[in-house]
């Protein structure tokens, strides 16, 4: 805070495709689609029209006792893409609700479902999980500087270990190790399955963690043991929701439904905030009941459905159809990971992870002990203003530097893009070298 107290502000004022230009008229890639959100670019025209074209209707209307047209076809479109048996949605504002939604539908659904299964109270989630900044959502998540403040506030969960292949929990290397992080999972579920509502998981890719991707099989695996051991599972595709990872949905990877999915971001194409909780229908039916039970979801937002929000998430819908959004997303994720290749040359880049059109690097002090930088070094944030000098806005997670173009970007704004990080790269970690070298002096003297 003191610090961008002090800092020239970045203060964007117009969008045009993949950039972003400031009040200054200074142009800059965005490298983070507006924080994980965009996918056709900005000032799309279809996305434009249609948001002018429901501002023509109404801009809101509440959908508490009461419904909306694009709120009603942008949930039969959801349940269409959707991994299939998600056959509801449930409207909310941003990922942290859709996330807080699954958690408490899940909560309920045992107690009035399966009253004898519980209580089902708890939940198992990785460490370094990322589901939002809302209490639930963060008792849920395990990121120690983003978390450890507000643990008074926390409910109790149940972790397990990440597959963090590239440092590795249980020291093994894959595919070797047959992925033996499965084992203390199954171990969890078998003993605790009675106090689990369910197992919160990023499908593929623990996203804010620092881009830490998933041996392929391990969603699958981990599926199959929450239905063994009657967990729920929830799948938090707030951001890799919506082509980012080359399908429409993680899950769809591995041939994975989930009982409850959340999903926000990339739904409305980076324009609105909206979000949803899609659920099976054995989930819907355990709130069904008369009146005098009050089985129903106490759950609603002001915003919740808003027909804003679903009328620029259906021409987002539509915008993958008519553009071939996936096929192109598919080989602009193989150019990518080509021109990512020159990068693991640099002496500080450790390790390189890609899912999708999701990139994490993770720079090093030292590349064969993999020792990290300490956090006065700060590597990430001197990348990233590096990078923005030269017209790319990235914003890095701790010494991970994470790159999330819109899916609309082109090869070569791709490889301009990998190209600014390479220089971004190379001339920072250099610098941080010569300073290195001057700060034992400085304290001597
Ligand atoms: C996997 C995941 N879940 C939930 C969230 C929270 O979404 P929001 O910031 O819209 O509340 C995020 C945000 O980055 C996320 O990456």
């Amino acid at each position: 805070m003191q610090e961008w107290e002090q800092a020239e502000p970045l203060i964007i004022e117009r969008g045009s495709g993949p950039y972003l230009i400031d009040t200054e008229g200074r142009k800059y890639l965005d490298g983070t689609s507006s924080i994980w959100v965009n996918l056709h670019g900005h000032r799309h025209p279809a996305l434009d029209r249609a948001v002018k074209n429901q501002l023509g209707k109404i801009a809101h209307s509440t959908l508490l006792g009461a419904s909306n047209p694009p709120a009603i076809e942008l949930a039969r479109e959801l349940t269409r893409i959707a991994p299939k048996g998600l056959a509801h949605v449930f409207y909310s504002d941003d990922g942290s609700t859709a996330v807080e939604v699954a958690l408490k539908m899940a909560v309920q659904y045992w107690q009035q479902r399966h009253p004898e299964a519980g209580p089902k109270n708890t939940f198992l989630h990785l460490k370094l999980a990322y589901h939002g900044d809302t209490i639930g959502a963060v008792s849920v998540g395990n990121i120690e500087l983003f978390h450890a403040r507000y643990k008074p506030l926390l409910f109790p969960t149940v972790e397990a270990e990440p597959p963090y292949c590239y440092r590795c929990p249980l020291k093994l290397t894959f595919p070797s190790c047959h992925m033996a992080c499965v084992d203390p999972i199954e171990e969890i579920l078998s003993t605790r399955h009675r106090e689990l509502a369910g197992f919160i998981i990023e499908p593929l890719i623990q996203a804010a963690a620092g881009m830490i991707t998933q041996p392929a099989g391990y969603l699958g695996r981990v599926r199959k043991l929450c239905t063994k051991y009657d967990v729920l599972f929830i799948a938090d595709e707030v951001a890799t929701g919506f082509g980012r990872t080359g399908k429409m949905f993680a899950c769809q990877h591995e041939g994975v439904t989930p009982d409850l999915m959340a999903i926000s971001k990339g739904l409305t194409g980076g324009y609105m905030p909206l979000a949803a909780t899609l659920a099976t229908d054995e989930i819907y039916r355990a709130f069904l009941g008369p009146y005098e039970e009050f089985k129903t979801f106490f759950h609603g937002h002001s915003y919740t459905g808003n027909p804003l929000g679903c009328a620029v998430a259906l021409a987002n819908l539509n915008i993958f159809r008519t553009a071939a959004t996936l096929a192109q997303v598919r080989s602009k994720i193989t150019s990518l990971s080509r021109l990512l290749q020159p990068l693991y040359t640099l002496p500080h880049v450790g390790d390189i992870r890609l899912q999708g059109l999701m990139v994490g690097i993770e720079l090093v002090q030292d590349k064969t002990t993999k020792e990290p930088y300490p956090v006065e070094a700060r590597i990430g944030h001197r990348v990233a203003a590096e990078a923005q000098k030269r017209g790319l806005l990235i914003r890095p997670l701790g010494n991970i530097i994470v790159l999330l173009p819109p899916l609309s970007i082109t090869k070569n704004e791709l490889a301009r893009m990998v190209e600014i990080l390479y220089e971004a790269i190379a001339t920072q970690a250099k610098e941080e070298e010569r300073d290195k070298r001057r700060w034992p002096r400085a304290i001597s003297s």
